[in-house]
């Protein structure tokens, strides 16, 4: 049986890509993850009794940790999503962002490079690290255009900037050392156990506790926005089959203001859960300082993913916002935990002396 190595399989995007591959696959998952604030093992409780899925609490920054989890389980393969993540608090505390994006991805990389020097034959001529990575790392479009794969690098947050080192340290440990890798640049994702202080469950949680929905600025900033499982199934597609030292862009076609987002979730909501006293969700919305740097717009190609290797979102932004809202009214207990800190208790709980 095929071991992988997902770090940030706690997060958001780790544990929808950890749930397609063990649903999907006959693969062996060890999730590397630190459990910062922002990972949660709740988001795979229903993988808390895999044998196939194996948790390690450990930080990619720590090279001995990462040599030990090689020689471990000899992974084929490694998909890298750890990372702090909010763009928000990269602004408020650049410093985490410097060491887990930029230091902890040199560590990975060389922990992955001494492993892999070591292989022979064909486990070293198909072992892959792939780089899970973000459409930011090119900065902020005008009223037209999309980023292509070869678009110039422009980071404009602390968050991008230290993604935009990383993508660097990735390419070059292939034109150096010849080190397999891939990159992917996907745009905004969003679905279930994304936390609650991303745009999405962030209005969703505000909305349902009678808070306010705070706009940035105008409002008028554009993200293209492709929901988590189909991110996650285009992950599996390059890991698979993408080519040694491309980069892969991956988006929805779905731009969307910030407005017209948190316009339809409203709506939604009107119709799925309305409000006790007969008013609309909208009547929330407040419009607050705007973001220090925030970018105008982003908008991917995908062309060269699709034509290359066949992806294509299943999801549009009407039916994946619906199944989202869906998840989110269903599973109130999630974003609850998180808020409590009730997260941190459950993983003592289910994963003992791992978490
Ligand atoms: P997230 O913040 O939800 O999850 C990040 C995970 O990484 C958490 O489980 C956290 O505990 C873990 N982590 C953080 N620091 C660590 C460390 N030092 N060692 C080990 N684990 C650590 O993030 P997400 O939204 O799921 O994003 C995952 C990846 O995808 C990131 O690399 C991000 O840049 C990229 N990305 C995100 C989006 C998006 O819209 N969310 C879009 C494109 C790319
Ligand atoms: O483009 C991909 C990126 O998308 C990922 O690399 C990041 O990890 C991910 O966090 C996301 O970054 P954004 O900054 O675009 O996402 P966020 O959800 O923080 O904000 C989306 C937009 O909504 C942005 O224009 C800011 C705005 N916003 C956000 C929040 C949290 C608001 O207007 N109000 C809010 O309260």
């Amino acid at each position: 049986m095929k071991t992988i190595f997902v770090t940030g399989g706690a997060g958001f995007i780790g544990s929808a890509l950890i749930r397609l591959l063990i649903a999907q696959t006959d693969w062996r998952i060890v999730n590397i993850d630190k459990l910062t604030y922002a990972g949660n093992l709740e988001s795979l409780a229903g993988l808390a009794s895999e044998p196939r899925h194996v948790f390690s609490r450990s930080d990619i920054c720590d090279r001995a940790a990462l040599e030990a989890l090689f020689l471990e389980h000899r992974p084929a393969g490694v998909i890298h999503l750890a990372a702090e993540s909010h763009v928000d608090r990269s602004i408020h505390g650049p410093g985490d962002f410097i060491d887990t994006n930029i230091g902890g991805t040199y560590t990975l990389l060389e922990a992955a490079r001494t492993y892999w020097s070591g292989l022979a034959g064909a486990s070293k001529s198909a072992f892959r690290f792939h780089h899970v990575s973000t459409d930011e790392v090119f900065g902020s479009l005008g009223e037209t255009g999309l980023f292509v794969e070869d678009s110039p690098y422009q980071p404009n947050s602390p968050y991008s900037a230290s993604k935009a080192a990383s993508d660097h340290l990735v390419r070059a440990w292939h034109h150096t050392y010849g080190l397999p890798t891939l990159i992917t640049n996907c745009s905004n994702n969003y679905g279930p156990c994304q936390f609650p202080e991303k745009l999405i469950p962030l209005m969703i949680h505000h909305a349902l506790t009678g808070k306010p929905l705070p706009i940035y600025g105008k409002g008028d900033n554009v993200r293209d926005w492709l929901y988590v499982d189909d991110h996650a199934a285009a992950l599996r597609l390059v890991f698979e089959r993408g080519s040694v030292g491309d980069t892969y862009n991956i988006g929805g076609h779905n731009e969307k203001t910030n407005l017209e987002v948190v316009d339809t979730l409203c709506a939604l909501l009107d119709e799925m859960q309305p409000r006790g006293d007969g008013r609309k969700y909208a009547q929330q919305k407040i419009s607050v300082a705007d973001r220090p740097g925030h970018d105008k717009r982003y908008a991917i190609d995908a062309t060269k993913i699709q034509r290359e290797l066949g992806w294509k979102p299943r999801e549009t932004f009407e039916s994946g916002l619906g199944k989202t809202v869906q998840w989110y009214l269903e599973n109130e207990s999630w974003v609850a935990h998180v808020v409590s800190g009730e997260y941190r208790r459950w993983m003592d709980q289910n994963y003992g002396d791992r978490a």
